[in-house]
C-alpha cells in the first residue's frame, strides 16, 4: 500500500516560531486532524511521505529542508498501534538526522498507557518501554492529551505537556444542556479526579459508579454512589474501547431513576463492536473528540458526535513554539 501523506507548500513561508521556523509533519494514522491543526495555525503540512515497502516496512522521506526548525510531528499511536507507533519512530529519526533543531511528538492518543504498571509477574510496562522508544528516537519533548494516568508523564526523561479536552466538552455541554439538571458521573472509581475535576467546571454534583464483583465467577454489580434520580447525567472517561463499561453505567444509573445518560470521552478507541454496542444502549448520545480518526461506521452512528480539538492542539504547539506558557490554556 502506497500510503503519502503531503500537501504542497511551495511559495508559502513557515510559521515563524521564537527561535526559528514552524515545520508540522503528518504521519498517517490521522491526516483530518493534522490538516485541521495545520489551518489552526495557518501552517502547510510538510511535505513528506510515509508508507510502506512491499513487506510493510514503513519508510520515510521528508521532502522539505527542515534544518534548524522546530518540528511537531502530528500521530496518534492508535489502531493499528504498533503501524503508527513505529511510523512516529521512523519520521523522528528521519527529522533527527535532517538537523531539525527540535522536535516535537504531538500524540493526541497515546495508545500502550493502559499498559502502564505490572498487572502480574513477568508482565511489561509497555506505556514506559513505547515512552523510552519516542525519546531513543530522538524527540525533544512530548505533547499529548489525557493521558490514561497522569504519572505516564513522568516514564518521559524529556519535557511532557498532557492538555485536557475538558475545556471542549466544557463549551459543548454549556451549549447543549440545562447546567440545572446535570449530574457529571465517574464510570469508575479511578476515574473521580477527571470526572470532579469536570464536574466543578461547571458547577454540577458528581456520583459515582463502584464496580464490584462480590465472588469469582459471579457478575459485576453496579453500585451508584449519589442520588442520580431525576438529573440527566453525563459519564466522563478518558477512554471507550469495548463501550462495555459505558453500557453498564447507562444502564445502572438509569435503574437509579437518572432521566437521561450522555457520554463525553476523550479517546474513541471503540475497537471491535463497539460501535454497534453504544448505537444499540440506551446512551443518548457518545461525545468523543477527534483524537483518534473516526471510521465510517462510527460516523454514521446516530448517537455518536465527535468535537475537533485541532484548536486546543494548534494552540498548545504555537505557544510550545513560542516558549508561552501552556498550562494556562486550560486556566
Ligand atoms: C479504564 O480504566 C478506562 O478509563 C476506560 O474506562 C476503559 O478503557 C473503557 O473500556 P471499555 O470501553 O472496553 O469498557
Amino acid at each position: 500500500m502506497l500510503n503519502i501523506v503531503s500537501t504542497k507548500s511551495e511559495g508559502q513561508a513557515p510559521m515563524s516560531a521564537k527561535n526559528g521556523a514552524i515545520k508540522l509533519v503528518a504521519g498517517n494514522s490521522n491526516p483530518v486532524l493534522a490538516k485541521g491543526i495545520a489551518d489552526v495555525l495557518g501552517l502547510p503540512l510538510t511535505k513528506a511521505s510515509v508508507r510502506r515497502f512491499a513487506d510493510g516496512e514503513v519508510f520515510v522521506e521528508i521532502q522539505e529542508n527542515v534544518r534548524g526548525m522546530d518540528v511537531f510531528i502530528v500521530q496518534s499511536t492508535s489502531a493499528p498501534a504498533n503501524d503508527h507507533l513505529m511510523e512516529l519512530l521512523i519520521i523522528t529519526d528521519a527529522l533527527r538526522r535532517a538537523s531539525a533543531r527540535r522536535i516535537t511528538a504531538v500524540v493526541p492518543y497515546f495508545g500502550y498507557a493502559r499498559q502502564d504498571r505490572k498487572v502480574g509477574s513477568r508482565s511489561p510496562i509497555s506505556a514506559k518501554l513505547v515512552a523510552n522508544l519516542i525519546t531513543n528516537a530522538g524527540a525533544d519533548r512530548v505533547l499529548t492529551l489525557d493521558l490514561h494516568a497522569g504519572q505516564i508523564q513522568g516514564f518521559f526523561d524529556i519535557p511532557t505537556d498532557n492538555l485536557y479536552a475538558s475545556p471542549v466538552m466544557v463549551r459543548d455541554i454549556r451549549e447543549k444542556f440545562d447546567l440545572a439538571d446535570l449530574m457529571v458521573v465517574s464510570p469508575d472509581v479511578g476515574g473521580v479526579v477527571r470526572a470532579r475535576g469536570l464536574a466543578k467546571r461547571i458547577n454540577a454534583p458528581l456520583a459515582i459508579i463502584d464496580k464490584r464483583r462480590e465472588r469469582a465467577g459471579e457478575s459485576e454489580v453496579m453500585n451508584v454512589i449519589g442520588d442520580v434520580a431525576g438529573f440527566t447525567c453525563i459519564l466522563i472517561d478518558d477512554i471507550v474501547d469495548s463501550g462495555g463499561t459505558l453500557v453498564n453505567a447507562a444502564d445502572a444509573l438509569l435503574a437509579n431513576g437518572a432521566r437521561d445518560v450522555y457520554a463525553y470521552i476523550t479517546h474513541g478507541v471503540l475497537s471491535g463492536g463497539a460501535t454497534a454496542r453504544i448505537t444499540g444502549s440506551r446512551l443518548k448520545e457518545l461525545v468523543i473528540t477527534d483524537s483518534i480518526q473516526a471510521t465510517e461506521a462510527i460516523k454514521a452512528a446516530p448517537n455518536i458526535r465527535t468535537l475537533s480539538i485541532a484548536t486546543l492542539i494548534g494552540e498548545a504547539i504555537s505557544r510550545t513554539a513560542a516558549e508561552e506558557s501552556v498550562s494556562s490554556l486550560f486556566d
